[in-house]
């Protein structure tokens, strides 16, 4: 999410929340929640004030748990058995910021990936002297149990352009690896973050140019004062590719939006990908969630159903700038799939 709001961007705050509270996507589009089939409810919330959640369940039988901290200062760690245990598992600091330097300032959005018999752990963070001087980085870990394990810094994701970069995410299809994060290009879009796609030589490296996949364009991505794709994650199903991403300001207005491709086509290419026209996830009033978003995806312990682990917060009002509202939670839900093979998120269920 981009920093301070120029006057500019104030007033289409006050335009923005308007348009926010008109549209009521969440009441026009939300289905009946659907109850859970045994062995995937869970009592949410799994983890308050953690915040971009990222679930990674291991061939070790355990899950690993990484999320924001609402001091933006360093990366923790958790594992359980299962999503559930999560709640109460212990919490390791494996990294914390620089105190000089890139590195050193808002620390956000990590996400724990095993590629290659190593951990890797994607995030974003700001200089010392320049919080918003947010670049996408990589740190590494060869140790089987990550938080006992030691991590070493691969540094940052070179990027061709060095603009405003966050919330790298990775995934392979047919045995290349992507990333997909978000970014800006202010001389050529003006404000506002756009996703990008490319495809890495190795874990912490990109290779070729940066492909465009998304900008935000419509009503529901720019409301709350902030024009924004960021945050995108990647489930595979069903021969295709989706990535989800959210949209908007960090509170009630944030929601989740959709880009899917079929997995055999050129990912590297725009036109593989058609983006939802509206929103796939957003606020929903009667089971009083707000601001859903900065998702990722885990599968149930008996590996049968596809979870949704996501942020959001329980109130809709808030005061002073959303990022500094500490209060974005951990939920996880089940993903029930439609008979065209998409996903359907259905709405936040309640608490
Ligand atoms: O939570 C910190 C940042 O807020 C995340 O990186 C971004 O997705 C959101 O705007």
């Amino acid at each position: 999410m981009r920093p301070a709001l120029t006057r500019r961007t104030v007033l289409g705050l006050m335009a923005g929340s308007a348009a926010a509270t008109f549209t009521g996507i969440s009441a026009g589009t939300a289905r009946a929640a659907v109850p859970a089939s045994p062995g995937v409810t869970y009592t949410n919330t799994i983890a308050e004030q953690r915040a971009d959640p990222h679930i990674f369940k291991h061939t070790d039988g355990f899950y690993y748990f990484t999320a924001t901290v609402p001091a933006y200062d360093r990366i923790v760690l958790r594992r359980a058995t299962t999503i559930q245990g999560l709640t109460s598992a212990t919490e390791t600091t494996i990294w914390t910021k620089h105190a000089t330097g890139e590195m050193g300032g808002y620390i956000w959005a990590p996400e724990i990936h095993f590629i290659d018999g190593k951990w890797y752990i994607y995030f974003s963070a700001g200089a010392a002297n320049d919080i918003w001087r947010i670049r996408p980085y990589v740190l590494e870990c060869a140790d089987p149990n990550p938080i006992t394990g030691t991590w070493t810094e691969k540094g940052r994701i070179a990027l061709p352009l060095d603009t405003f970069s966050l919330d790298p995410t990775t995934f392979a299809v047919n045995g290349t690896r992507y990333l997909v994060w978000a970014q800006d290009n202010p001389p050529v879009f003006g404000l506002g973050t756009n996703l990008y796609i490319a495809q890495m030589s190795n874990p912490w490296t990109i290779t070729g140019t940066p492909v465009l996949l998304s900008r935000p364009t419509a009503a529901w991505e720019k409301a709350g004062g902030a024009t924004v794709n960021e945050g995108p994650a990647v489930i595979q199903k069903n021969g295709k590719v989706f990535i989800t991403f959210s949209a908007s300001a960090t509170d009630a207005n944030y929601c989740m939006g959709m880009l899917t491709a079929s997995a055999s086509a050129d990912l590297l290419s725009a036109s593989s990908w058609t983006k939802n026209d509206g929103p796939v996830f957003a606020s929903f009033a009667a089971t009083s969630q707000y601001g859903p978003g900065h998702n990722q995806f885990t599968v149930s312990q008996d590996g049968k159903s596809d979870i949704l682990v996501y942020h959001d917060r329980s109130y809709k009002n808030i005061s002073g700038s959303p990022l500094n509202d500490p209060n974005r939670r951990t939920r996880v839900q089940k993903i029930y799939w439609k008979a065209d093979g998409t996903p359907d998120f259905g709405i936040p269920v309640a608490d």
